[in-house]
C-alpha cells in the first residue's frame, strides 16, 4: 500500500526521503516520487516501479532543497506510471502533495477545479487536492487556513504530506482515515505513513488523530483540530529496534518472521498468565464482563479471519457461546444483527484494514462492545475500539501474515480458556491443563523450527505443480484455510483449502495422478473420517503430502511425504500444524523464482475497501 515520508531540517532532504521510503518498500507499491523546496521552487522526480528505478533517475540531477516530501504509490485511480506516480503539484507548481487513501468525490472536484480553470494530467483522484488547496489559499490568508477549507471539501480517506513553495519553514502533515505520524528530533522532523520510515532518525514520534493537521516546523509541531484549532498531544516513544524491523540475516523476513514465532508466542503469552491464571485485565475485560457474552462476532480479513475460524471453533467448544464469523468486506455491507450484549471482536495484523476498521465502526453504532486483537499500537483499530488485546508479535514486513496470525490464534484461545472458565464450564483441572499446555508451545514451535529440511525438500519436489489442494476437517479445516493462502500468496501456485468430507461434493474431479493434496491430520476425533477421504484421493492417483504429530502412525503408503509436528491437545494444533505449511509455501516461492516479501499485486496492510 501506498507510503509517505516528509523532512523539514538541517539536511538536504531527499536522501533522507529515499531511505524512508526505502524502510516502506514492505508494504507494496508500483511507483515512487519525491518532491523538495528550495528558492521558492519545488521540484518533483517520479518513475514507475521499484525505488531503484528513481534512484537511477535521480543520478542525472535530484530537487534540491532541505524540505520535501516522497511517496511510493499502490494504484488505484489510474495505472502505474510516471504521471501517476506522486507528489502531484497544483496548476502553478505552489503547491505538492503526497496522499495515501482515496477520494470518493474527486470527479465532482475535479469537474468544479476544471470549470475555474485547472488542467489535469494524471488520472488520479489526488490531483484534485494539490489544485483545491492553491484554489483555497486565493481565499485564505495562510496556508493553514487553505488547508483546513481545501480538507473540508474531500470525502473518503487521506494521509497527506503538503509543500507548499511560498511557506518554505513548515510542512503540513494531514490526517483522516489513513495512519500518518509525525517524528520529532534536533536534526529536524518528519511526517511518515509508518514508523520504520523515521526509526533511524528518531523514536520519538506523534501519532495524529482522525481529522488533525499538523505543521511541521523544522525546530517544532503545532498540531491543530480539522477545524484549525490547536491541540496539545503528548509524544509517543517507539520502544521497538530498527533492527527488529530489518532483515537480521535472514534471506526475507518472511522466514526471520516465521522463525520469531517462538518468541512472538511467549511474548503473547507470559505478561497474560499470572500464577496459573489468564489475566487479561490490560485490555480491561473482568470475569463478570466475561460471563456476561451471551454471543461473539468476529470479524477480520484475510490471513486475520483465518485466525477467527479457529477463534469460533475454540470458543464455541469451550465456552457453548455461539460465534458469529464473517470476512470484514461482506459484514458491513450485509445488515448484520447485532445487538448491544454481543462481543464484537475484530482482529488485524495492522489495525488498519480499511474493511476491518468500517466493520468496527458499524458494530459500534450499533452499540456491541468492541474488542480489538490487533499487534500495531496506536493503530486506528486499536484507538477506536473500546477494548485492545495486542498480539506482541512485534513488527511484521512480510506482506504474507506468519507471526500475527500465530500470536492471533493465541489470543484468541486465552479469550476461549477464560470465557469458559468464567462460565463455569472449564474445571479447574482442565483449566491448569489448559495452561501447561499453552505453555509448552512455543518450545514446540521451535522444534518444528530445528529441523526444516522436511519442508524444504516437500517443496523441491512439488514447487512445480499447478494446483494444490488443502484438506482438513475441523480445525485442521480452518489451518488448511490459512496454509493454502500462504501458499497461493507468494507462490502463485492455484489452491484451495476444502473441508475433507467436501470434496466428493465437486473438487474431487478435480483430482487425476499426480495431483497434490496436502492433508492436515491432526484431529483424533475425525482421524478415520479424513483417512477415508485420503484414500479417496489417493485412488485417484493423487500425490499426498501430509501433516501429522510425530508420533502418529500413518498406514503405510498413505502419504509420500509426511511433515511432523510435536503432540499437543487437538484444539491447539493449528498453533503448530501451520508452522510446516508457511515453510512449505515459503520454499516452494523461492524456488519458483519469486520474493515471498514483495507478492505481486499485494500489499501488506489494505487501508482501500
Ligand atoms: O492487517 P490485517 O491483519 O487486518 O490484514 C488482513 C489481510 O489483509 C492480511 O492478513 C492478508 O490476507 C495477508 N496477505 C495474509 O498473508
Amino acid at each position: 500500500m501506498c507510503g509517505i515520508v516528509g523532512y523539514i531540517g538541517p539536511k538536504e532532504a531527499v536522501p533522507v526521503l529515499l531511505s524512508g521510503l526505502s524502510r516502506l518498500e514492505y508494504r507494496g507499491y508500483d511507483s515512487a516520487g519525491v518532491a523538495a523546496l528550495s528558492g521558492g521552487r519545488i521540484q518533483v522526480a517520479k518513475a514507475r516501479g521499484k525505488l531503484s528505478n528513481l534512484v537511477e533517475k535521480l543520478k542525472g540531477g535530484a530537487p534540491k532543497g532541505s524540505a520535501g516530501i516522497g511517496h511510493t504509490r499502490w494504484a488505484t485511480h489510474g495505472e502505474p506510471s510516471d504521471i501517476n506516480a506522486h507528489p502531484h503539484t497544483g496548476a502553478s507548481g505552489r503547491v505538492a502533495v503526497a496522499h495515501n487513501g482515496i477520494i470518493e468525490n474527486y470527479l465532482q472536484l475535479k469537474e468544479e477545479l476544471g470549470k475555474a480553470g485547472y488542467a489535469f494530467i494524471s488520472q488520479t483522484d489526488t490531483e484534485v487536492i494539490p489544485h483545491l488547496i492553491e484554489e483555497c489559499l486565493k481565499a485564505e490568508a495562510g496556508l493553514l487556513p487553505a488547508v483546513v477549507r481545501a480538507l473540508s471539501k474531500l470525502r473518503g480517506s487521506y494521509g497527506l504530506a503538503i509543500l507548499d513553495a511560498q511557506t518554505p519553514n513548515c510542512l503540513v502533515a494531514a490526517r483522516r482515515g489513513s495512519p500518518l505520524i509525525v517524528g520529532v528530533s534536533a536534526e529536524g522532523n518528519y511526517i511518515a505513513s509508518d514508523i520504520p520510515a523515521v526509526l533511524p532518525y528518531t523514536r520519538e514520534v506523534y501519532l495524529l488523530d482522525e481529522g488533525e493537521i499538523a505543521l511541521v516546523f523544522e525546530d517544532r509541531v503545532e498540531i491543530h483540530s480539522a477545524e484549525g484549532k490547536r491541540v496539545e498531544k503528548e509524544l509517543y516513544t517507539v520502544t521497538w529496534s530498527v533492527d527488529a524491523a530489518e532483515r537480521g540475516g535472514y534471506s526475507h523476513f518472511m522466514l526471520k518472521e516465521i522463525f520469531e514465532q517462538p518468541k512472538a508466542l511467549r511474548d503473547t503469552l507470559v505478561p497474560r498468565v499470572r500464577r496459573g491464571s489468564i489475566d487479561l485485565s490490560e485490555a480491561a475485560l473482568s470475569d463478570e464482563d466475561l460471563k456476561g457474552v451471551s454471543r461473539v462476532v468476529l470479524v477480520a480479513c484475510g490471513t486475520a479471519s483465518h485466525a477467527c475460524l479457529v477463534g469460533k471453533a475454540a470458543i464455541e467448544k469451550l465456552a457453548r457461546v455461539p460465534v458469529e464469523w464473517d470476512i470484514a468486506s461482506e459484514f458491513r455491507y450485509r445488515d448484520p444483527i447485532l445487538s448491544p450484549d454481543d462481543l464484537c471482536i475484530v482482529v488485524s495484523q495492522s489495525g488498519e484494514t480499511a474493511d476491518t476498521i468500517a466493520a468496527m465502526r458499524l458494530a459500534r453504532e450499533r452499540g456491541c462492545k468492541v474488542l480489538a486483537v490487533t499487534n500495531v499500537v496506536g493503530s486506528t483499530i486499536a484507538r477506536e475500539a473500546d477494548r485492545v488485546l495486542y498480539t506482541w508479535a512485534g513488527p511484521e514486513i512480510g506482506v504474507a501474515s506468519t507471526k500475527a496470525y500465530l500470536t492471533q490464534l493465541l489470543c484468541l484461545y486465552l479469550l476461549a480458556i477464560q470465557l469458559a472458565f468464567d462460565k463455569g464450564l472449564v474445571s479447574e483441572e482442565d483449566y491448569a491443563l489448559y495452561l501447561r499446555e499453552l505453555e509448552t508451545l512455543p518450545d514446540k514451535a521451535e522444534t518444528i523450527l530445528s529441523s526444516t529440511e522436511p519442508m524444504r525438500r516437500a517443496a523441491e519436489l512439488f514447487h512445480a505443480q499447478k494446483d494444490i489442494f488443502f484438506i482438513g476437517r475441523g480445525l485442521d479445516y480452518a489451518a488448511a484455510m490459512e496454509a493454502s493462502l500462504k501458499l497461493k500468496e507468494i507462490s502463485y501456485i492455484h489452491s484451495e483449502a476444502m473441508a475433507a468430507g467436501e470434496l466428493k461434493h465437486g473438487t474431487i474431479a478435480l483430482i487425476e495422478p499426480g495431483s497434490l493434496v496436502v492433508a492436515l491430520s491432526t484431529q483424533g476425533l475425525v482421524a478415520d473420517k479424513l483417512e477415508s477421504n485420503i484414500q479417496e484421493v489417493r485412488a485417484r492417483g493423487a500425490q499426498l503430502l501430509c501433516v501429522t504429530y510425530g508420533d502418529t502412525d500413518l498406514r503405510e503408503k498413505l502419504a509420500d511425504q509426511v511433515l511432523r509436528i510435536p503432540r499437543t491437545v487437538d484444539l491447539f494444533a493449528p498453533l503448530l500444524s501451520i508452522i510446516p505449511l508457511q515453510l512449505f509455501a515459503y520454499h516452494c516461492a523461492v524456488l519458483r523464482g519469486y520474493d515471498p516479501d514483495k507478492p505481486r499485486n499485494l500489499a501488506k496492510s489494505v487501508t482501500v475497501e
